[in-house]
C-alpha cells in the first residue's frame, strides 16, 4: 500500500513505519493519523510480523501536533471529532513497539513516542512539551505518560516552562530505554526489534501486556495477572520448544505459537 505521509516496510520479522513529512518536521496532522492507523493494522495482522519500528528523520521524530491544521479549530470541532482520540490505536497495539527518536521529539510527538513499549534515542534527540507556549497544553497523554514515566519534579518542570531537554536528560530521567549515536539509531533499533521478533510472539505480546498491566491496576491484582497469564504459557508450543531447547543445549525455534 502506498501512503502520502509515511513509508511502511517490512525487514525480516520487523515491520518499520517512517514518519515522511520532512518539510514539516513529521507535524502530526490528519492524514499522518490516518496514514499510521492504517499502517498499524496492517502489521498487526501480519503473523509474519513480530515487532514494530516506528520512526522520523535525523531532523525530528516529529515537531508536533501540527499547529496550522489546529490553529483555527473550535471546541466543538476538537470535541466534535475526538480529535487526537485515534493515537489510542498506537498505544493499544498488541505488538512490542519501538520508538526510534532523533532529533525533534516534541509535543504530539513525544507524546507518540512515550505511546511506544521502548524508547531508544539518538544522542542529537530533544524531548518537550511546548504545547503551554501555544497556549494549550498535551492532549495525547503527555501529562500521564510523562508524569508517570519521569515523575512529578520533571514533568511539572518541562510541562509549565515548556523547555527541551535533551537525550542524556532523558535517560538520566526514565524516559528513554537507551542512546546510541545518531548514525547508528536505525541500525541499534532494528536489531533490538528483530531481537523481540525472534522469540515467540504470544509470548512477547502478553509479557508487554503484564507490563502494561502495572499502570493500571494494584500490585495484588497485578501479581494475580501475571500468575495467571504466566501458567497459562505452558499451553504454548514455544514454552515446550524454548525449554526443550535449553535443556539440549541448542538455540531454540519458536513457532510463535
Ligand atoms: C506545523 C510545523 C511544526 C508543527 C515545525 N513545523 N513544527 N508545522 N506544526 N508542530 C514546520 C515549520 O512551520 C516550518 O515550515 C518547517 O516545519 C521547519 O520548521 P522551522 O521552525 O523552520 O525549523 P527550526 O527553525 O529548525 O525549528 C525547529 C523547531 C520549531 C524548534 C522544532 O519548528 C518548533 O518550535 N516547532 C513547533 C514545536 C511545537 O510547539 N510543538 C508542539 C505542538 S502542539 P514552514 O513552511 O513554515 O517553513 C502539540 C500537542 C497539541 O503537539 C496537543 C494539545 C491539543
Amino acid at each position: 500500500t502506498d501512503f502520502e505521509t509515511i513509508l511502511l516496510e517490512r525487514k525480516g520479522r520487523v515491520g518499520v513505519i517512517t514518519l515522511n513529512r520532512p518539510k514539516a518536521l513529521n507535524a502530526l496532522n490528519s492524514q499522518v493519523l490516518k496514514d499510521v492507523v492504517a499502517a498499524l493494522d496492517e502489521l498487526e495482522g501480519d503473523a509474519e510480523v513480530g515487532a514494530i519500528l516506528l520512526t522520523g528523520s535525523e531532523r525530528a521524530f516529529a515537531a508536533g501536533a501540527d499547529i496550522k491544521e489546529m490553529a483555527p479549530q473550535t471546541y466543538i470541532d476538537m470535541y466534535g471529532t475526538d480529535f487526537f482520540a485515534g493515537w489510542d490505536r498506537l498505544a493499544n497495539a498488541r505488538k512490542p513497539t519501538i520508538a526510534a527518536v532523533a532529533g525533534y521529539a516534541l509535543g504530539g510527538g513525544c507524546e507518540v513516542a512515550m505511546m511506544c513499549d521502548i524508547l531508544i534515542a539518538a544522542d542529537n534527540a530533544k524531548f518537550g512539551q511546548p504545547e503551554i507556549t501555544l497556549g494549550v497544553i498535551p492532549g495525547i497523554g503527555g501529562s500521564q505518560r510523562l508524569t508517570r514515566a519521569v515523575g512529578k519534579a520533571k514533568a511539572m518542570d518541562l510541562i509549565l516552562t515548556g523547555r527541551n531537554m535533551d537525550a542524556e536528560e532523558a535517560e538520566r530521567a526514565g524516559l528513554v530505554s537507551r542512546i546510541v549515536p545518531a548514525d547508528q539509531l536505525l541500525d541499534e533499533a532494528l536489531k533490538a526489534a528483530e531481537k523481540i521478533a525472534s522469540m515467540s510472539l504470544p509470548v512477547a505480546m502478553i509479557a508487554k501486556e503484564a507490563v502494561n498491566r502495572s499502570y493500571e491496576t494494584t500490585l495484588g491484582e497485578g501479581l494475580r495477572f501475571e500468575r495467571r497469564v504466566f501458567h497459562s504459557l505452558f499451553a504454548l508450543d514455544d514454552q515446550k520448544e524454548g525449554m526443550a531447547a535449553f535443556v539440549e543445549k541448542r538455540k531454540p525455534n519458536f513457532t510463535h505459537k
